[in-house]
């Protein structure tokens, strides 16, 4: 053992120090070696606090992903030098048949963070991996791979969830998730952390936040640390894999494009310049990057990221996954619910940004698989929610008319077929009927959309809403509605796809059971929605 590798990382010590003190402690203890990679560290504390993760299956590999962070809740409590990590896949879930291992380097840089890439892996198998640094062993991960791009697999099952609120709720929709059977992937489409202050403790806040509202690399750090510190969640991700992409509160409320929530709205009399604003969605990314098990493509160049990206389940089912927050116009009308304001009609109108646009409709029209599955954040389908006239919501795709029809003109132009489309972000489920005119049940019915409900946001919720009835009378192409929370579980074959709506009756205290809320089907050449 080298001096290098004899250096403990002493935290009992510096669990008793805070601050400044314990930064300038550390600096103290290492003061040649930190450019020097630990390979054999001792901890004097768990490291593996944050669990373990696999996403993005490929037919031959899937990336596994883990976190060294001893202190999770104050930076990592990890020093500043890179640790050696070793990580295994086996075929069992004992991990005695191993059939690939390897060492990665947890960087500083990174927040000790690491992205195995692993390929080699048979398609369509289960897999178990855990990793190991020094003489400590990760708890172990559940993860399959995608089948072979030409093959025709019986089923796809999968998740759809997101907007986890830790305040808001206990996380016991990802305890079920946990225990589905049978999982291929879990599509998360954001809203993992919220950014806001630590709230008093109240009927709705039933457990706070960490700190006040985020805006360091080490606030982000935290905040994902003590959101992943949450047992239920670690065990959604040791059981799956998943796909992950971020809505809004991974960098600020209603962020869009270049614009922060204050910028362009009237309710906040100081905007945040996008100049300002993009050091803190560079930030922001880092540690999305960081939290999560996502491939080296998805590294932040800056304030900008690559998050959409697509996978294929062989000639089942293409699964692209959409960015609607990077590359939008700033909400029109001031960000209002309400009615629409001469703005919204701009004819250059962009929610994906021209490049994901044209890549989408590019894969969309090309796709050998029956399925076309656009994994995303807010509805597609027309919500109106007014009395009289249109009242809409100007962050959803009602805001921005004139993409949406091009996405439908594309769609029915090129005759695609078997469009399904995940959408979470309003803390509710729906599901419902995209048509090529959103107001006119009568003109063709070109894709459905499953609007999962929330993890934990907007708290116990109720079944439904004293503007339930009229909603849904003024909007004839949704066939449901439900305020529980929860997430949904699909499966799709080659002759239909099937969503059940698991909701929990309450999520302020733990412990729910889980119930189906509702189930739809639609038939393979026919997109119209109908109960199951
Ligand atoms: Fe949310």
């Amino acid at each position: 053992m080298t001096s290098t590798d004899r250096h403990i990382l002493d935290l009992s010590r510096r669990g008793l120090l805070c601050g400044a003190t314990a930064a300038a402690a550390l600096a103290a203890i290492l003061p040649a070696r930190s450019r020097q990679v630990i390979a054999q560290p001792l901890f004097r504390a768990y490291p593996f606090t944050q669990g373990v993760a696999s996403g993005d299956p490929l037919p031959d590999g899937v990336v596994i992903w883990t976190r060294l962070a001893p202190e999770p809740l104050a930076g990592g409590g990890m020093p500043r030098s890179a640790v050696e990590i070793q990580w295994e896949i086996a075929a069992d879930p004992a991990m005695r048949q191993i059939v690939q291992t390897g060492t990665a380097l947890a960087r500083p840089e990174l927040g000790h963070s690491v992205h195995v890439e692993v390929t080699g892996l048979e398609p369509g198998h289960a897999y178990h991996y855990r990793f190991r640094a020094g003489r400590v062993a990760s708890p172990i991960g559940h993860t399959r791979t995608a089948p072979a791009l030409d093959a025709m697999p019986a089923a796809l099952r999968y998740i759809s969830a997101g907007c986890q609120n830790f305040e808001a709720g206990h996380f016991t929709a990802w305890r079920h998730i946990a225990e589905e059977a049978d999982i291929d992937f879990v599509s998360h489409y954001g809203d993992y952390i919220y950014e806001h202050a630590a709230r008093a403790l109240s009927p709705t806040v039933v457990r706070q936040h960490n700190s006040d509202e985020i805006y360091t690399i080490d606030d982000y750090r935290n905040r994902y640390a003590h959101y992943r510190s949450d047992p239920d969640l670690q065990a959604a991700h040791a059981a799956h894999a998943f796909l992950m992409s971020f809505d809004d509160h991974e960098v600020d409320n209603n962020w869009a494009g270049i614009h922060s929530e204050e910028d362009g709205s009237p309710r906040f009399p100081h905007a945040v310049p996008p100049e300002i604003f993009a050091l803190r969605k560079q930030i922001a990314f880092q540690v999305w990057y960081e939290s999560m098990p996502v491939r080296r493509a998805q590294l932040p160049r800056g304030a900008d990221i690559t998050a959409w990206r697509a996978l294929r389940w062989g000639r089942l089912a293409d699964i692209a996954v959409l960015d609607t927050r990077s590359y939008r116009d700033d909400q029109p009308c001031g960000d209002i619910n309400g009615p629409p304001c001469p703005a919204v009609a701009n004819p250059a109108a962009q929610i994906l940004g021209p490049a994901q646009e044209s890549w989408l409709f590019d894969r969309l029209a090309n796709t050998p698989s029956t399925w076309k599955i656009l994994a995303q954040q807010v509805p597609i389908m027309r919500r109106d929610f007014g009395t009289t006239s249109l009242s809409i919501s100007m962050d959803k795709w009602d805001a921005y008319p004139a993409a949406r029809t091009r996405l439908l003109n594309h769609i029915h132009d090129r005759s695609v077929k078997n469009v399904s489309v995940l959408t979470g972000d309003v803390h509710q489920a729906w599901a419902g009927t995209i048509h090529l005119d959103p107001d006119d049940t009568k003109s063709p019915a070109l894709a459905s959309e499953f609007v999962a409900t929330s993890i934990s946001s907007n708290g116990d919720g109720s079944e439904t809403l004293p503007t339930t009835e009229r909603v849904l009378s003024r909007n004839p192409h949704i066939a449901f509605f439900n305020n529980r929370r929860g997430y949904t579980l699909h499966e799709a074959t080659p002759a239909r796809t099937t969503a059940t709506f698991r909701g929990l009756d309450y999520v302020t205290r733990p412990g729910a059971a889980r119930m189906d809320k509702g189930v739809f089907v639609v038939e393979a050449g026919d997109a119209r929605v109908k109960k199951g």
